[in-house]
C-alpha cells in the first residue's frame, strides 16, 4: 500500500478538492466539529472523556496500542486527525453524523488486527472509532448464548464462557487478541471450524449504527443488510457495536499434539498423504499445518518442518483410533498427545506453556507483534510431491524462520453450509486454506521491500496449484496486492469486482446491492470496502 505522508496543508487541499455540498474540515477550528459531536452525543461533558486530539499527551500511546503490524507503526504513516474511543452508543452516532457532516473519512477500529492497517490508516483526512471501551460480554449458559461486544478480544470471550460452563465454547480465531468487531464481520474461524463452522456463521443478531447514525438491530435492518455484516468484511455497512453469537457444545476433555517431521522424516509423503485425508476426517478432528524451513545442522544445512497441529473433540483413546486407521503414516503415539479442557487448549494453541493462568486470555497486549506481510490462498486439488518440492526450494532462498505456510483443513461442517448462507464462499470442494506468511522482527521497515518481493514472487509461483477464476482469498487475511478501491470513493463496480469475486464470488454483486441500499453515498469506506452502483 502506498503511504502517502500527507502534511495537515495537503489534507486540507485534497479535502477543498474533492468536498463539495457538505462543510469541509478546517483544521484550524476544530472547535466546530467538536461541538457537533457535543450536540449528537447524549451526554455532552463526557466529549472530553472520548476525544482525542494530537494534542493530547495519551494520543500516540492510543493509537499505537492495538496496532499489530509493525509495518505500519511508523511516524510517516498518516494519523487521524481525531480518535474517538466512545462510552456509549450515542458517541458512535455523533461520530458518523459530525464525519458525515464535515466530510471526513472515518475508520471503525476494534482489535487492530487488519493486515494491511485499514482500521487505523488512511490517506485522505480521518478520524479513528476506535470500540476499545465496548468490551461486555454477557453469558447465558442456560440458553446457550451470548452477547459480545465488538472491542471484546475472542480470548475475553472464551474467557467468559469458560467461567460458566466447560462444555460450551465457540468457534471463532486461535489468537486471543483479534478482535471480536473485525474478525466476525469478516468470518472468523479457528480450530472448530470442520465440527461448527466459522464464528459468522453462529451469529443471531446484532446492534448496529447505520450511515444515518441509527441504532439497528436485525429485526429492524433486515435480512439483507443482516447478511451482509456476517462476513462481507468490516467497514462498509456500519458500525457493529455488539454481536448475539450461539454457543457450540464442547467435551470436557478433548486432545492436543503437536507433532514434527523433517524432509528426512518423510515430510513430504506425510504432507502429500494430508492433504487426502484432511478434509474428510472425523469432524471432530481438526489438523492444521504449519510448514517453515530451518537449519538441521551446525553446517547450515537447510530443511523443512511440517507441523502437525491438532485438536480432537474426545479422549485420546478414540483419536488414536482415528489417526491409525485414517493417518497412519503419521505413526501418532500416546506419548504425543495430551488430555485437557477446551479453555485449555485455547491457550495451547496461542502457543502458551502448559499451566499458564488462563487469565492470560484477558491480556490484550500478549502476542508479540512482528512486522510481517501474509496472503491467503485456497487449494481443491492436492498439490503433487513435485510441487511440494518446488515450495521447498523457494522457502531454502528466503531467510531462515520468515516464510511460513499455514493450511487449514476445510470439509466437515464448512463444507455442508451452502456457498450464499453468509457471504463467506468457500465452502464445499475446498481440501484447505493456505496463509502465506513472511513475517520477520529484525531489520525494520529498510528489509521490507525485500521480503514483499519474495512473497509476491512465492504467490506467483503457487499459482498453477490453487483454485483458479477467481483466485479466491479469505477478506480477513486483507491483501492489497489484489486489487483495491479509490479511498475518495468513486470506485467503479468493474475495478471493485477484481478484488470482490476472489473474497466473495458471486455473493459480491449481493453485498453491492445492500450497500447501495443501506449507504448509497459511500460514507463507509477503505481500500477493500463494497462499493456501492451509483459511485
Ligand atoms: C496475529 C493475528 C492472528 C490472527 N488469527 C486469526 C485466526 O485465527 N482466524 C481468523 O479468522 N483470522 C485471524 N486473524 C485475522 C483477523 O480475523 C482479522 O484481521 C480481523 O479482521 C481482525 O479484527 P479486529 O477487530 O482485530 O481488526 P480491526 O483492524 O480493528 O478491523 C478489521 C476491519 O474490520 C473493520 N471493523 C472493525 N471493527 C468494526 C466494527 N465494530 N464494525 C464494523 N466494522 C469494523 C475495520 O474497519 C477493518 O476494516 C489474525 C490476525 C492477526 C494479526
Ligand atoms: C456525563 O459524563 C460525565 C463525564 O463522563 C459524567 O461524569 C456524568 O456522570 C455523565 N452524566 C450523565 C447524566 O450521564
Ligand atoms: C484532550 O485534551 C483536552 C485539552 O487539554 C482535554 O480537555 C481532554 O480531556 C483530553 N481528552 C482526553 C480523552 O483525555
Ligand atoms: C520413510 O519412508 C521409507 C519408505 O517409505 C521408510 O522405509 C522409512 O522408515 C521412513 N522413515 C521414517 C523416519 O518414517
Ligand atoms: C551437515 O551436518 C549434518 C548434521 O551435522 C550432517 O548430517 C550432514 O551430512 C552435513 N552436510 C554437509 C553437506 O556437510
Ligand atoms: C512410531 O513412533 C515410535 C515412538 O516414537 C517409534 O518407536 C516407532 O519406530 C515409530 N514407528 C514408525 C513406523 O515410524
Ligand atoms: C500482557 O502481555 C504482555 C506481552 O507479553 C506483557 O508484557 C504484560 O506483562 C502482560 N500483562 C499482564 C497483565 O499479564
Ligand atoms: C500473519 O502474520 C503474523 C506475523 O507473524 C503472524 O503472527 C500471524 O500468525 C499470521 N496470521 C495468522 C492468523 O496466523
Ligand atoms: C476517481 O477520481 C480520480 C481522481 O480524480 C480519477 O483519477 C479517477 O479517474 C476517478 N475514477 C473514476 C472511476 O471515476
Amino acid at each position: 500500500m502506498k503511504m502517502a505522508n500527507f502534511t495537515l496543508h495537503h489534507h486540507l487541499a485534497f479535502l477543498l478538492l474533492f468536498a463539495a455540498p457538505l462543510v469541509a474540515f478546517d483544521i484550524s477550528t476544530p472547535e466546530n466539529f467538536l461541538q457537533c459531536l457535543s450536540l449528537h452525543s447524549r451526554n455532552a461533558s463526557a466529549i472530553s472523556k472520548f476525544v482525542y486530539t494530537p494534542i493530547n499527551s495519551s494520543y500516540s500511546s492510543v493509537l499505537d496500542i492495538t496496532i499489530q503490524n509493525l509495518r505500519f507503526l511508523t511516524p510517516s504513516a498518516p494519523k487521524p486527525l481525531f480518535i474517538m474511543t466512545p462510552l456509549d452508543i450515542s458517541h458512535v452516532q455523533a461520530t458518523i453524523i459530525c464525519s458525515r457532516q464535515y466530510r471526513l473519512q472515518m475508520r471503525t477500529r476494534s482489535g487492530g488486527h487488519d493486515y494491511e492497517g485499514l482500521s487505523y490508516l488512511s490517506e485522505v483526512p480521518f478520524v479513528i472509532v476506535d470500540m476499545a471501551n465496548f468490551r461486555s460480554i454477557s453469558v447465558d449458559a442456560e440458553d446457550k448464548t451470548a452477547w459480545v461486544q465488538s472491542g471484546a478480544t475472542v480470548g475475553e470471550l472464551y474467557y467468559r464462557i469458560a467461567e460458566k460452563s466447560k462444555t460450551l465454547g465457540f468457534p471463532a480465531g486461535l489468537c486471543p487478541t483479534v478482535g471480536v468487531g473485525g474478525h466476525f464481520s469478516g468470518g472468523g474461524y479457528g480450530t472448530l471450524l470442520r465440527k461448527y463452522g466459522l464464528a459468522a456463521d453462529n451469529v443471531i443478531d446484532v446492534q448496529l449504527v447505520d450511515a444515518q447514525g441509527r441504532l439497528l438491530d436485525r429485526e429492524s435492518m433486515g435480512e439483507d443488510l443482516f447478511w451482509a455484516i456476517r462476513g462481507g468484511g468490516g467497514g462498509s455497512f456500519g458500525v457493529v457495536v455488539s454481536w448475539k453469537v450461539k454457543l457450540v457444545p464442547v467435551p470436557s476433555t478433548v486432545t492436543v499434539f503437536t507433532i514434527l517431521r523433517t524432509l528426512e522424516q518423510n515430510a513430504t509423503k506425510l504432507v502429500h498423504q494430508w492433504q487426502l485425508v484432511a478434509n474428510k476426517l472425523p469432524n471432530d478432528l481438526f489438523i492444521r499445518l504449519i510448514l517453515q524451513s530451518y537449519n538441521s545442522g551446525p553446517n547450515g544445512t537447510r530443511t523443512m518442518q511440517a507441523i502437525f497441529n491438532t485438536l480432537y473433540l474426545g479422549g485420546v483413546d478414540s483419536l488414536l483410533e482415528v489417526t491409525r486407521s485414517r493417518l497412519p503414516e503419521l505413526n501418532v503415539t500416546r506419548q504425543d498427545c495430551t488430555e485437557m479442557s477446551w479453555i485449555e487448549s485455547v491457550l495451547y494453541f496461542a502457543g502458551f506453556p502448559s499451566g499458564t493462568p488462563l487469565e492470560v486470555l484477558l491480556n490484550r497486549s500478549s502476542n508479540t507483534k512482528t512486522f510481517f506481510k501474509n496472503k491467503s490462498d485456497y487449494v481443491k486439488e492436492p498439490i503433487p510431491e513435485s510441487g511440494l518440492e518446488g515450495i521447498w526450494e523457494r522457502f531454502f532462498e528466503e531467510d531462515q524462520g520468515v516464510p511460513i505456510m499455514i493450511w487449514n483443513p476445510y470439509g466437515g461442517k464448512m463444507a455442508e453450509i451452502s456457498e450464499s448462507a453468509i457471504p463467506f464462499p468457500h465452502r464445499a470442494g475446498v481440501l484447505y486454506k493456505i496463509q502465506h506468511i513472511t513475517a520477520w522482527t529484525t531489520g525494520g521497515n529498510e528489509v521490507a521491500p525485500k521480503h514483499v518481493s519474495w512473497i509476491r514472487s512465492f504467490y506467483s509461483y503457487m499459482a498453477q496449484y490453487v483454485s483458479k477464476s477467481p483466485r479466491e482469498a479469505y477478506i480477513n487475511y486483507r491483501d492489497l496486492d489484489i486489487g483495491m478501491n479509490n479511498v475518495i470513493g468513486n470506485t467503479s463496480y468493474k475495478q471493485a469486482s477484481v478484488w470482490g469475486k476472489k473474497y466473495f464470488k458471486n455473493n459480491f454483486d449481493r453485498l453491492v446491492r445492500v450497500k447501495t441500499a443501506v449507504d448509497p453515498d459511500n460514507f463507509f469506506r477503505h481500500e477493500q470496502s463494497i462499493p456501492p452502483f451509483s459511485s
